[in-house]
């Protein structure tokens, strides 16, 4: 079955129709600019301007970086605080016409790893962490997602972990690839003392295998470590895969 998936970013809303069973993209992926200020109206319209190009009238799943309960957003750390408490569902329903499944965008990511990549078939504990603009993280036990977890606003060094590793610090702060491996290093260092997962697998736009080779040498961890194959579809691939399973539910 297909179902059209979108993620949801601080600069860009990307929307493609993805084929569930095999974790593919049946489209190109559609983007439109985020609109600025990013309020829940405004990036509703933008949703429906996505879903509208791909004339779709199916299931949707959508992607948004903030923790998201019983489809409501509850924390805004990168985006809009107007998003805190909107019932983000129902709004893009409206918008769209269409059944939709919102979740966090990390969680997303992770489905999409432990459906098509190194999470497959994985039953121990498995943590993804998407690093970017923010680090989100996503928690898998016995192949089933811990929703919600937000391991990039652990404290490190007195503020949000966040801040200090994510590769916006990195930018921010002008490190070298190997000054910003240092800081991550020390995140990892903690998540894996307080988790101590089975598997890690860092996604978002660090992944990408030409910033890979800059400096995944220099990193070290007590579980596997291993970069996300998914890259920046990973989003929308795995908030398909789970407007599938609840579009099956209601069934
Ligand atoms: C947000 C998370 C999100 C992550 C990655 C964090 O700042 O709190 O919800 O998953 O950024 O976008």
């Amino acid at each position: 079955m297909d179902v059209l998936g979108i993620d949801i970013g601080g600069s860009g809303v990307k929307g493609a129709i993805v084929d569930v069973k095999r974790g593919d993209m049946l489209t190109e992926r559609y983007r439109l600019p985020t609109p600025q200020p990013a309020t829940p109206a405004a990036v509703a319209e933008t949703v429906r301007k996505v879903a509208r190009h791909h004339k779709w009238d199916g299931p949707i799943g959508c992607t948004l970086p903030a923790r998201i309960q019983r489809g409501v957003a509850k924390t805004a750390a990168n985006i809009d605080e107007t998003w805190i408490n909107t019932p983000v569902r129902s709004l893009l329903q409206e918008a769209t016409k269409c059944p939709v499944a919102v979740l966090n965008d990390a969680d997303a990511a992770g489905v999409a790893s432990m459906e098509f990549g190194a999470g497959r078939g994985r039953k121990d504990l498995v943590i993804m962490l998407t690093v970017g603009t923010g680090i989100g993280s996503a928690m898998f036990n016995r192949g089933r997602l811990i929703p919600g977890s937000e391991l990039g606003h652990l404290t490190l060094h007195g503020e949000s972990a966040e801040r200090y590793a994510a590769d916006s610090a990195r930018k921010r702060d002008g490190l070298s690839w190997a000054d910003w491996a240092g800081r991550f290093q020390e995140y990892l260092d903690h998540v894996e003392f307080l988790f101590a997962p089975d598997l890690i697998i860092v996604g978002g736009g660090v992944s990408r295998p030409s910033k890979v080779k800059s400096y995944w040498h220099l990193l070290s961890a007590q579980s596997e470590l291993v970069p996300a194959e998914l890259e920046n579809e990973a989003g929308i691939i795995g908030a398909a895969v789970v407007a599938r399973k609840k579009a099956r539910k209601r069934k």
